[in-house]
């Protein structure tokens, strides 16, 4: 037994993986949508009054605000702007670039979940090309 036990824990340690990864596991394809689609204009270069969106400790500040409303996606303005349609002025990211209705879908999933954050910071970078020339 004495050499079993420390065994035995070792497979219930893995088993239950702690909320912290279990959350950056599910953030991880929101991070994507939001590197390849937002983080150009939300990040460290910032374009609008909407605060920044560069790292997951700047996103938190947004999280149970008007901006991202836990459970309502439909409430928060950060996900209402990426469901209008192009030719609505406000539409993120501006028009020329939709987001598809797939990645529309996380961002949707993620706020309804709790919008859920990484234990640890992550740094959010631009990924690809702009979405549209402003
Ligand atoms: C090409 C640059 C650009 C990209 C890419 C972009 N935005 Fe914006 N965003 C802006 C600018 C400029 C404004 C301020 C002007 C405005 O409100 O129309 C803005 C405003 C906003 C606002 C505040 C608007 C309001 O009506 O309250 C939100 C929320 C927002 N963006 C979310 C997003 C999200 C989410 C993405 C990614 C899916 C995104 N944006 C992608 C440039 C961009």
């Amino acid at each position: 037994m004495k050499r079993i036990l420390p065994l035995l824990l070792l497979v219930a340690s893995c088993a239950q993986k702690p909320a912290n990864e279990a959350e950056a596991v599910a953030f991880a394809p929101v991070l994507s949508v939001l590197e390849t689609n937002c983080v150009h204009c939300h990040g460290d270069n910032r374009l609008s009054t909407m605060p920044p969106i560069n790292d997951t400790q700047a996103i938190a500040k947004l999280i149970g605000t008007s901006w991202i409303v836990p459970g309502k996606p439909e409430a928060s303005r950060f996900f209402q702007v990426v469901t209008f349609p192009d030719e609505i002025p406000g539409a993120m990211p501006p028009s020329g670039h939709a987001i598809s209705k797939k990645e529309v879908q996380i961002l949707r999933d993620w706020i309804k979940a709790g919008a859920k954050l990484p234990g640890h910071n992550v740094k959010l970078a631009p990924q690809g090309p702009l979405p549209r020339s402003i």
